[in-house]
């Protein structure tokens, strides 16, 4: 049986990540960032303002990674955000729930009363799917938020639940 772990991100990870962050870009179809998008702004990304970040291990190798910062700052920094990400050879192994509640314990556990997710891709069924099971509810729709690759203008769904 594989083991899963999950543990605080390195600044060695970072490269790792980069290649799972390529691997959900290039199809156009989950991440709005474009294309052409490099390292150094990828790292930009992923460490701005974060709070947090941990990255998922399956016998010993990264596939996956999640970051929590504040929706905002000051009286809006109560709410968390987040982004995760499990590399495509990886998925439908539980790392992606082990990160997701693995998240919300600790965003509960730093003071954030609640998590809201952006820019959830309506077609993204995986996500929108594991975002239910673990109790995030749609609580708004985006007409055409996002140009997905292959579908054009989709919905992006506004998430959240309370920690
Ligand atoms: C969404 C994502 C993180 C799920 O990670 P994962 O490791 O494959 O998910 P898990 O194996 O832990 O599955 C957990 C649950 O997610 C849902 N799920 C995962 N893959 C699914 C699929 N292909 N179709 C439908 N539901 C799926 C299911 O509810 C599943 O639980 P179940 O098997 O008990 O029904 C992963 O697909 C991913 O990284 N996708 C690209 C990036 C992305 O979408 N990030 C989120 C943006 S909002």
């Amino acid at each position: 049986m594989s083991a899963i772990v999950i543990r605080e991100l390195q600044g060695a990870d970072m490269r790792a990540l980069f290649g799972i962050f390529k691997e959900v870009l290039e199809p156009g179809d989950i991440f709005p960032y474009p294309l052409d998008t490099t390292f150094l702004k990828f790292s930009e990304i992923w460490l701005a303002e974060k709070s947090f970040s941990y990255v998922g291990l399956l016998d010993g190798v990264i596939c996956g990674a999640y970051y929590v910062k504040p929706q905002w700052p000051g009286r809006g920094s109560h709410v968390a955000t987040a982004t995760y990400m499990v590399g495509t050879a990886a998925r439908g192994k539980g790392i992606g729930l082990a990160l997701a509640e693995h998240s919300i314990d600790a965003a509960r556990g730093r003071g954030y009363r609640a998590m809201q997710f952006n820019l959830v891709i309506s077609t993204n069924k995986a996500a929108v799917k594991l975002w239910q099971k673990i109790g995030f509810q749609i609580i708004g729709t985006v007409p055409g938020g996002f140009e997905h690759a292959e579908l054009g203008f989709v919905d992006t769904y506004l998430m959240y639940r309370f920690l």
